[in-house]
């Protein structure tokens, strides 16, 4: 939540803190500022709304200087007001920062006390004063700092300008993430690596509790323990290219297209077809022999990572026979869960970011519990806090609504749960290489599903006016209806919600009323004449029944007011497969009704408040 960057180079700072700032939009949207220092001393200019906004006022009014620090926001405290966007100042000491400072109070009172004015509604500017209060009292600004991250509770990533300082800005991180890195006489930090990446691929990962200062010339890094360290870099397989809309419409468009591109990325260097394996050689130490060192699996993450978590219990406990439970991140961290040396935590996370599912993560180690990540951030917190870490590869995901990076943490989940089964002697040679013949024909599967985008477009228009949108699966596709229906509302705006399909008679039926559309999720598996059963039951109380089913399933399109089909495949990979369906429908809904797709409203990409 919230974008920062600074510049220090020799350019013009306005144009690269501009665009590291889209590229870090995702982030949070609801005002955005930067300050420049310049020949004439430093301009802060800042709006309320989105970046293009920032960007006419500096068409306008241009801000040269070749040092400056920008701020994308995700309103925590204070409304999205200009008055409430960053950077904020205090005398020569001009902030911008990404977390929550929750002593702010406390802080304030005393700020107050000393004569300091106040002027917005934010937590952020009692950082700035405090800075400036004890340059104040003689300190140098790298010492304020370095006091001031002592005294501050809650999460921070910060870049600091002084006035009176030139071609120098300090940062400091804990709890928000920050990324250092530099080009041909110049660095930069910024809270995530697509803003750095047209400079370099290169990278500083800043660990909680790290500190320095960015020159043109270099990056002077400081541990918690204000000692010196120097970190190595490291190599991101990304490129800024892939950070670029690509002539798509939107991001999300562009992402949902990917995603048979993508899963040849997960699988490649993953699968031995002549020895009918899996390899995962991260995951070795979770065997001692045949035996497994753990006894349960426990998969932590939230939103979108959580469905694909439920899945992946289905995966695991089915093909590896290993008990695995489900939890949101943020439930699991409050209810203390019985986790011991014998258990696996597996965090699932797009940004490697989510706070919530970190701190679930760093509770579960600290209690014995090996840690095996599923991540699609190298570098990222989430990952470097991880024993181990399945990398899911999908590229940089931009829009909001995660879609590529949730096909992928369901691939990786299925190469989990047959290496697990592989390695316990639960699959036999012949059904390891039947498995991964099928899992080689994903991508041209997915294909297949994809070439269908315009027929699922005319079914997304036909139910864009409806109130509500129910979606019920079984099994595995239980958690793509849930899925689904989180698609749909996030970025459409309408009501969705999600149900296993044998639940609707105990409740969520009573919603059904003439015309309501009803998602479907139901390939032809175990379940689906389960779930033709619940088709008849919503059908007969006048839904419009819009199925996701395997082609040729005849019986199910007669009972469907409309059928998206997907190929033949086992019910391991439907999930895959039916994901696409969802995620094209709340696509073309959003996009006929003209919301913004990619940044949909009060929401950010990365959650990195609990
Ligand atoms: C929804 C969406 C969110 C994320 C959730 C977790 O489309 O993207 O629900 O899935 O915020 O984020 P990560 O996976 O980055 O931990």
């Amino acid at each position: 939540m919230c974008g920062i960057i600074g510049y220090v180079g020799k350019s013009e700072a306005t144009p690269i803190l501009m665009d590291g700032l889209k590229r870090l939009e995702y982030r949070g949207y609801d005002s955005a500022g930067i300050a420049v220092a310049g020949p004439e001393g430093v301009t802060i200019e800042r709006v309320e709304g989105k970046l293009a906004g920032l960007e006419r006022l500096l068409a306008e009014k241009p801000v040269h200087g070749t040092t400056g620090i920008g701020h994308t926001r995700w309103a925590t405290h204070g409304r999205p007001t200009e008055t409430n966007a960053h950077p904020h100042r205090s005398g020569d000491i001009i902030i911008v920062h990404n977390g929550i400072i929750e002593n702010y109070i406390e802080l304030k009172k005393f700020l107050v006390g000393e004569g300091f004015e106040f002027t917005s509604e934010t937590d952020t500017e009692v950082i700035c004063h405090l800075i400036a209060y004890h340059c104040r009292k003689g300190d140098t600004t790298f010492r304020a700092l370095a006091r001031v991250r002592e005294e501050l509770h809650g999460s921070y990533a910060l870049v600091v300008m002084n006035a009176r300082e030139q071609g120098v800005l300090y940062f400091a991180k804990r709890g928000s993430p920050l990324v250092a890195g530099g080009g041909e006489k110049e660095n930069l930090v910024a809270s995530d690596i697509p803003a750095l990446l047209p400079y370099t691929r290169d990278m500083i990962f800043l660990e909680d509790g790290d500190y320095g200062l960015i020159r043109e010339n270099g990056i002077e890094l400081y541990g918690a323990d204000g000692k010196r360290i120097e970190r190595k870099p490291q190599r991101i397989p990304w490129n800024a290219l892939m950070a670029e809309r690509g002539g798509y419409k939107h991001f999300m468009q562009k992402e949902i297209f990917e995603q048979p591109t993508v899963m040849l990325d997960v699988l490649a260097g993953r699968i031995q077809k002549d020895r009918g394996a899996i390899t995962l050689e991260e995951l070795d130490f979770l065997f001692d022999g045949s035996k497994l060192v753990f006894d349960r699996v426990s998969i932590i993450a939230c939103g979108t990572s959580y469905h694909a978590g439920l899945v992946g219990k289905y995966l695991i406990e089915s093909l590896a026979r290993v008990p695995a439970s489900v939890d949101l991140a943020s439930e699991f961290r409050y209810r203390e869960p019985l986790i011991d040396d014998r258990t696996l935590i597996i965090p699932i996370s797009q940004s490697g970011e989510t706070a919530d599912t970190l701190a679930a993560q760093v509770m579960a180690r600290e209690h014995g519990a090996k840690v095996v990540a599923i991540c699609n951030v190298v570098g990222s917190s989430i990952s470097r806090a991880a024993n181990a870490s399945i990398y899911t590869h999908a590229g940089p995901e931009i829009g909001v609504a995660s879609t590529k990076a949730f096909t992928a943490q369901l691939a990786a989940l299925y190469l989990l749960a047959l290496y697990l089964a592989e390695k316990k002697g639960m699959a036999d040679r012949k059904t390891m290489a039947a498995r991964i013949d099928e899992l080689l024909t994903l991508p041209r599967l997915m294909k297949n599903v994809l070439n269908c985008a315009d027929h699922i477009r005319e079914i997304a228009e036909e139910i864009s006016d409806a109130t509500h949108v129910l979606f019920i699966g079984r099994g595995a596709n239980y958690p793509v209806a849930l899925e689904g229906a989180l698609k749909l509302k996030e970025i459409s705006y309408m009501h969705a919600e999600g149900f296993a399909a044998g639940e609707l008679k105990h409740g969520p039926i009573a919603l059904i009323d003439h015309g309501v559309p009803v998602v479907a999720v139901a390939p032809r598996d175990a379940m689906r004449q389960k779930v033709l059963s619940n088709i008849e039951e919503v059908r007969a109380r006048g839904a419009a029944v819009i199925s996701v089913m395997t082609e040729g399933d005849a019986e199910l399109a007669e009972r469907s007011k409309y059928t998206i089909e997907i190929p033949e495949a086992s019910w391991c990979i439907t999930p895959i497969l039916t994901a696409l369906p969802m995620q094209l429908l709340a696509y073309y809904v959003a996009d006929h009704k003209g919301t913004d797709v990619d940044q949909p409203r009060n929401l950010a990409k990365s959650v990195t408040v609990e």
